[in-house]
C-alpha cells in the first residue's frame, strides 16, 4: 500500500508545480495580462467572429496536459476575442463596470492562500476584513450599527437573498403567499421577479406601480394602492424601490417610499446595484436621499466600484432578520468557538464555504483610497451628462430625459418609415463596427438605444467617438 500511495504522489505532483515551474506560469500569464491592458484601446469593444469560441471544443479536456503557451492561444483565441470586450472602455451597453486591476492581485492572493471565509473561528481576519467592508458600505447609505450585509457573487443573488430575508422578517408563511402583495414598477429589474419566483412566492400578487415621465415610481399610486389591497384583505408585504433603474437610470422617490412603507408596515427593498455606488458623490447622495429609510439596499461592486465580475452586496438594516433566515448550525461545528464582537458570513447568508469575496475589494480600495472612486464615478455622471447634450443638439434625433446618473437614451426619428426599424439597423451597424458596444431597450413599444457610462475606462475620447461612429453609421443608412 505505501508503494502505491507513493506512487500516486508523484503522479498527483502535477498540482503543486514547483518555484521554477511557477515562474514559467507566472511569467507567460502577466506577459498575456500585461499585453491584453496595453492594447486594449486599439481593441474593439465588440467582435463578431465566425465560430463564436466554438474552436475552444477541438481541444477537449483529456487525460494529458497542454502547455501554458497552448492553453493561452485557446483562451485568446475562442473566449478573449469573441464577443463582448466588458474590459473595454468601449462597453457602453446594459451596465458596465470594467475590472480594476488591483481587484485581480486580490483574487490572486485568496486563490493562492485560499483563506476561507466563511466563520470566524477559522479565518478571523479574513471574517474582519468582509465585516469591515460591510461597514464602510452600511455607512456609505447611513444604516445604524445593527446594520449586517453579504458579500454574494452579483446583484440577482443579493436581491434573493433580501427577498427571502424580507419575507421571514414580515411572518409571511406559505399560507399567506396568495394574498400577500409586492410593489414594484415596470422599470424594476427583473432579478426580482426571478427572485420572488426562486423564493417559492410566486402566487403573491405583483403590482407595478404607475410611473412618471421619468419612469419613477409615483409616490401616491403607490399609497393608494396598498390602502384599496388593505381593504380587499390582501397583505401588502414588499415595495422594491429602485436606486437606479438599469433601462433609464431612473432613481424612486426613496424618501417618500421609505416614509410610505414605514406607514403601513411594509419592507422597503432598494436595488441600488447600479446606481448604489453613486452615493460616493456630491450628486448621487442628494439624488439617492432617503436610501436609509431602507430595510435591505443591494449595491454591485462589480458595477459601481468598477470590479471583475463576481462582487455584489446585500446590506440589511437590522442583522437579527439575515440571522433568523439563515443561521443554521451542524454537529460537525461543535468545535467552533463563536465570535462575541463579529459575525460569521455563514450565519446571515446562504453560503457555507465561501470565496474570499472581501480581497477583491479591499484590495483596490487599500491601493488607491476611495478619491480616486469618487472622481471616476462624478467623471460618470458628466459624460452621460455631455452625451445627452450633444446628441440632442444632434439633426434627427430625439433624446431621452435628462440623465439622472450614467444611462442616456436616445434614437433616430426618420422623416418617414418605420422608426424602431431604423433604430435597429442603426444599432446593428454600430456592433458590427465593433469600436464601441451599445445596447436598446423598449420603452412603450418605442425602439430606444441607450448608452450607459460606468467603465472606469470610458472617458471623454471615449464619448467623442461613440457620437462620431453614431453620426456616421446614420449617415450610412440615411445614405443607402
Ligand atoms: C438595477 C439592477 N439590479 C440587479 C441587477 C442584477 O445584477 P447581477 O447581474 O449582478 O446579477 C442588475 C444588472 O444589471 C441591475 O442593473
Amino acid at each position: 500500500m505505501r508503494d502505491k500511495i507513493i506512487d500516486l504522489e508523484l503522479q498527483a505532483s502535477a498540482l503543486e508545480p514547483n518555484s521554477e515551474e511557477r515562474q514559467v506560469f507566472r511569467d507567460r500569464v502577466v506577459a498575456y495580462t500585461e499585453r491584453f491592458i496595453d492594447t486594449i484601446e486599439e481593441n474593439k469593444a465588440f467582435n463578431y467572429t465566425e465560430d463564436q469560441g466554438a474552436g475552444l471544443y477541438s481541444s477537449p479536456i483529456s487525460e494529458e496536459p497542454i502547455s501554458i503557451d497552448d492553453a493561452l492561444t485557446l483562451f485568446e483565441e475562442h473566449v478573449e476575442k469573441p464577443g463582448l470586450n466588458p474590459a473595454s472602455g468601449g462597453h457602453l451597453a446594459y451596465v458596465p463596470g470594467g475590472g480594476i486591476y488591483h481587484a485581480s492581485l486580490g483574487d490572486y492572493i485568496a486563490a493562492i492562500t485560499n483563506r476561507y471565509a466563511g466563520v470566524f473561528y477559522p479565518s478571523p481576519g479574513a471574517v474582519r476584513m468582509t465585516n469591515m467592508l460591510i461597514r464602510w458600505m452600511a455607512d456609505l447609505v447611513e444604516y445604524p450599527d445593527s446594520a449586517a450585509g453579504n458579500l454574494c457573487s452579483g446583484g440577482s443573488i443579493a436581491n434573493l437573498t433580501a427577498i427571502v430575508t424580507a419575507r421571514d422578517a414580515k411572518g409571511i408563511k406559505g399560507a399567506d403567499y396568495h394574498r400577500c402583495v409586492i410593489y414594484t414598477t415596470s422599470q424594476t429589474h427583473h432579478s426580482i421577479d426571478k427572485a420572488i419566483n426562486i423564493a417559492g412566492m410566486s402566487e403573491a400578487h405583483r403590482t407595478y406601480v404607475e410611473v412618471d415621465e421619468s419612469y419613477q415610481m409615483v409616490s401616491a399610486a403607490l399609497e393608494k394602492q396598498i390602502t384599496e389591497d388593505k381593504e380587499n384583505g390582501l397583505i401588502p408585504w414588499l415595495v422594491v424601490g429602485s436606486a437606479g433603474t438599469t433601462d433609464v437610470g431612473a432613481i424612486d422617490p426613496l424618501k417618500e417610499i421609505g416614509q410610505i412603507a414605514k406607514k403601513n408596515n411594509l419592507w422597503f427593498h432598494i436595488d441600488g446595484a447600479y446606481g448604489g455606488f453613486f452615493s460616493l458623490t456630491r450628486k448621487g447622495k442628494e439624488l439617492l436621499n432617503g436610501i436609509q429609510l431602507s430595510d435591505s439596499i443591494v449595491m454591485d461592486p462589480h458595477k459601481g466600484l468598477f470590479l471583475p465580475y463576481g462582487l455584489g452586496v446585500l446590506l440589511v438594516k437590522e442583522r437579527k432578520h439575515l440571522q433568523y433566515t439563515h443561521r443554521y448550525s451542524a454537529a460537525y461545528f461543535q468545535d467552533v468557538v463563536e465570535a462575541e464582537d463579529e459575525l460569521s458570513p455563514a450565519d446571515i447568508s446562504p453560503e457555507l464555504t465561501k470565496h474570499f469575496r472581501a480581497l477583491r475589494l479591499w484590495m483596490p480600495l487599500k491601493l488607491c483610497g476611495t478619491k480616486p472612486f469618487r472622481a471616476c464615478l462624478e467623471e460618470k455622471l458628466l459624460l452621460a451628462q455631455y452625451f445627452h447634450d450633444k446628441m440632442a443638439e444632434m439633426a434627427g434625433f430625439e433624446v431621452g430625459q435628462v440623465p439622472k446618473l450614467s444611462v442616456a437614451t436616445f434614437r433616430y426619428v426618420p422623416e418617414s418609415g418605420d422608426a424602431n426599424a431604423f433604430n435597429k439597423k442603426l444599432l446593428q451597424k454600430i456592433l458590427e463596427d465593433g469600436r464601441i458596444f451599445l445596447s436598446s431597450t423598449d420603452l412603450e413599444g418605442r425602439f430606444t438605444l441607450r448608452l450607459a457610462v460606468l467603465s472606469f475606462r470610458s472617458h471623454l475620447r471615449t464619448i467623442d467617438l461613440a457620437l462620431e461612429i453614431i453620426a456616421a453609421k446614420t449617415a450610412e443608412i440615411l445614405n443607402s
